[in-house]
């Protein structure tokens, strides 16, 4: 194992893959239909090239490449983070043996399951983000969304490899799916409900790169700790790619809300739709819809399925070495949201006492809200420094839930419980109506030209890479 990646490859890769001619042939036999699905499901705007960052070596320093390149020439490989050849189970009954480098039989079922529900999200983030070229900001904007999808193709090769290394047919078999399943398809739809919904402007690209990434960093954040070795060097590896989707999502919130400060200033009014920015009553609307669909990407918040992925070293916690207990957790608790009974018959919003194996999702989720604070709370500080005195919210975590325990029922953003008539009433004040979607997609209109900006986004403070704003990041065909 090396930490360079060898380009003479037809797959670029660190894991030594010549020397398994078997299974290089059958990589190579999956990448030509890799490539016929980003050219039909891939980003639609035509380019000549666009300065990309590469993976060349997974170590410390200088692990990436900036260069224009011709996108459908990108080299996709195959990047394991180092292995440590002490490193040892950190958590459920296996603690303290030896890693596995192989699936052990009786775990092949979970893990192969594991990898495919992460693997599904990648291409599908690609699929649901392939016309946003056509109505960029600017061509820094236009950069890195074709950063983003290039690595989340990556990430499907990760995922593939593995499938491929340690699955036999069935992997293989998978691997194929993971090309067939398409975003939003009516047949064959992704995995995971969020997946399936459209990022139709920036906006939501924004947001789904702040909220929905960033369930991705988490989800990878738990395989990372795999007692299964090869998963948790790949997700090592993934996550050091996933920060600068995350940067993307958090600037771009970032850059939106301080432009719309800048026209509410400027013209002494709210009401900024007309003005060619977008009203902070629409970025709300936004928010409140990217986090709660990222909220149900958690799973309902009790799993027996997840107590045992982590009593047997499959999935752990985040930032498990962290954690002051016994890390098997056999007989700790966790108070976790439920519905609960009242005296009355009614039911209402509360807390339940369960084992903290099971309740694995809702501690998960915890740590997730907890980080998305971090966004607001930054949001908001550009509002005050602005003068302007509203402020954005994460709405309460039972607000338009799908999965888990407030599912069946409606809520307020404050977490009030309402009937489904007047939810029905009120949806529109606080999810995107036709009418805020309407308005999003009237602003979105190319802006290709170099050094050039939107009216409804401010500038990044910074360019990509030490360049500056006007840099030619993208040239067009
Ligand atoms: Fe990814
Ligand atoms: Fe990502």
């Amino acid at each position: 194992m090396t930490t360079t990646a060898d380009y003479s490859e037809k797959i670029p890769n660190n894991v030594q893959l010549h020397e398994d001619r078997r299974l290089q042939r059958a990589l190579e036999s999956w990448q030509p239909n890799f490539l016929q699905w980003w050219q039909t499901m891939g980003p639609t705007l035509p380019t000549q090239d666009v300065y990309l960052r590469t993976a060349v070596n997974v170590g410390r320093d200088g692990w990436a490449q900036f260069g224009h390149v011709p996108m459908p020439e990108y080299r996709w490989g195959i990047f394991l983070a180092e292995r440590d050849p002490g490193r040892t189970i950190g958590f459920g009954e296996h603690k303290g043996e030896p890693v596995w480098a192989k699936v052990p039989g009786e775990y092949r079922a979970e893990l192969q399951r594991l990898i495919v529900i992460q693997g599904d999200t990648e291409p599908a983030s690609v699929e649901q983000q392939r016309n946003l070229g056509a109505t960029a900001p600017s061509l820094y904007d236009l950069r890195n969304l074709f950063q983003v999808n290039v690595e989340e193709g990556r990430h499907l090769w990760a995922m593939v490899y593995l499938l491929h290394a340690y699955f036999g047919r069935e992997g293989r078999e998978e691997a194929e799916e993971l090309l067939h399943r398409n975003s939003g398809s009516e047949d064959s739809p992704r995995i995971l409900g969020a997946f399936n919904e459209e990022t139709p402007d920036w906006l939501s690209f924004y947001m789904f790169t702040y909220f929905t990434d960033r369930d991705g960093k988490y989800q990878l954040g738990t395989l990372k700790e795999s007692a299964f070795d090869p998963l948790s060097r790949t997700c090592e590896f993934m996550l050091k790619e996933e920060a600068h989707h995350m940067m993307v999502g958090t600037t771009g919130v970032d850059r939106v809300v301080q432009r719309t400060v800048e026209v509410m200033r400027s013209h002494d009014t709210d009401d900024v739709a007309g003005l060619g920015a977008i009203p902070l009553t629409t970025i709300q609307k936004y928010l409140n819809f990217h986090y709660s669909v990222s909220l149900d990407l958690f799973g309902g918040e009790t799993s027996t399925n997840v107590a045992n992925y982590y009593t047997a070293g499959l999935k752990g916690r985040w930032l498990e070495d962290r954690r002051k207990d016994d890390h098997k957790l056999a007989s700790d608790s966790i108070m976790v949201d439920s519905l609960t009974e009242e005296a009355g018959g009614g039911l209402s919003i509360g807390q339940t006492e369960v084992s903290a194996l099971v309740g694995l999702n809702t501690d998960l989720r915890r740590e997730y809200i907890a980080d998305c604070q971090g966004g607001v709370k930054r949001w908001n500080r550009i509002l005050e420094e602005g003068g302007v005195k509203q402020r954005l919210k994460l709405p309460h975590i039972a607000f338009n839930r799908k999965v888990g325990a407030f599912a069946g029922i409606e809520a307020t953003p404050d977490g009030e419980q309402i009937s489904a008539e007047e939810w029905q009433r009120r949806e529109g004040q606080w999810l995107p109506t036709d009418v805020d979607k309407t308005y999003v997609r009237s602003l979105m209109r190319p802006v290709h030209e170099r050094g050039k900006i939107a009216a409804w986004i401010a500038p990044p403070r910074n360019g990509i890479n030490g360049q500056p704003f006007d840099f030619d990041y993208v040239h067009l065909a």
